[in-house]
């Protein structure tokens, strides 16, 4: 049996290490594929693989077809909108995701942005503090729930909306839930996403909803990009010189953001929530072992195609 990792961006070298060892005590073999720079050397490494090893790693038709004895594809972190999920069902591939693995690592950064937001961006000027001031989790998945631990500790008034975690989970956890992804921008200072990319959320971070948003509003994004109307979020903040957005994936319009914003607005170069040892070690091993369990015992938990 062979599996590839196959990661345009590279897990921490103690988590590869730590899936090969997962691999190789299966009796199966391990190949790397990292940085690649075009789409030819992945569907070059996919040709002879069982199972493969992503992350946001594009898996479309034409990759499965070259996969031509692929029988499983796991996307090491939560979201899998990067891969075609019904060519993978029409080719017979199953496609899991490792949910909750790297959350923490994500959550820890929406607090180092958020950070870094109420206080100018470090430029020495007086900012302000997150204690005391109204944090809007929008989706309560895992990482929600860990954005929502962490800022118990900073003494944060926190809210939620979720259209599908049901009520007494957030209430649970203290948490005051409100009934609509509007209520939730009027009320908050900070509001920070966690929805993932489908056809229902696509651009649907729009004008409307964040000028909703009361005066020195702050938008974290380490979501995706294409849940955020880029042209309705630069018509807002060209509007509202008080709004901040501080993302974790860089827009399509980046520059003209740079250009405009200066001072309110930031992205990482690359996407970083899940950037550490940590999460890699997590989201990596998770995935090895679901893999040896799919080939030994036909587990299918954490399948996401049908
Ligand atoms: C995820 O969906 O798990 C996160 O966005 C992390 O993605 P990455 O593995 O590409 O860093």
């Amino acid at each position: 049996m062979k599996v590839l990792i196959a990661t345009e961006k590279p897990f921490a070298k103690i988590a590869v290490d730590g899936i090969k060892k997962e691999i190789e005590s299966a009796g199966y073999e391990l190949e790397l594929l990292e940085k690649y720079t075009s789409k030819s050397q992945l569907l070059d490494a996919v040709k002879n693989v069982n199972a493969i090893i992503i992350r946001s790693d594009i898996i479309d038709a034409e990759v499965l077809d070259a996969a031509k004895d692929l029988k499983i594809i796991v996307r090491a972190g939560a979201g899998f909108d990067n891969v075609d999920l019904a060519a993978a069902t029409s080719h017979g591939v199953c496609v899991m995701n490792t949910p909750g693995q790297n959350s923490n690592a994500v959550a820890e950064l929406v607090f180092g942005m958020m950070v870094y937001a109420v206080r100018n961006f470090f430029n020495g000027t007086s900012g302000t503090e997150l204690k005391g001031k109204k944090l809007g989790i929008h989706a309560y998945g895992n990482v929600g729930r860990n954005v929502a631990r962490i800022a118990k500790g900073f003494e944060m008034d926190i809210y939620a909306y979720d259209a599908f975690c049901p009520k007494e989970v957030m209430e649970n956890d203290g948490i005051k839930v409100v009934e609509s992804a509007e209520e939730l921008y009027k009320s908050c200072n900070v509001v920070s996403l966690h929805i993932p990319a489908t056809a229902e959320t696509k651009n649907s971070i729009n004008y409307a909803l964040l000028n909703e948003m009361p005066k020195g509003g702050i938008l974290i994004n380490t979501a995706r990009k294409e849940v955020i109307n880029e042209d309705e979020l630069i018509k807002l903040m060209s509007e509202r010189t008080d709004f901040k957005y501080v993302t974790d994936i860089m827009p399509a319009a980046n520059a003209k953001f740079v250009e405009l914003f200066e001072g309110r607005y930031f992205s990482t170069p690359k996407k970083m929530g899940a950037q550490t040892a940590e999460a890699n070690i997590n989201a990596g091993i998770a995935a090895a072992s679901q893999i040896v369990s799919f080939f030994k015992d036909g587990c299918e938990k954490f399948r996401v195609n049908k």
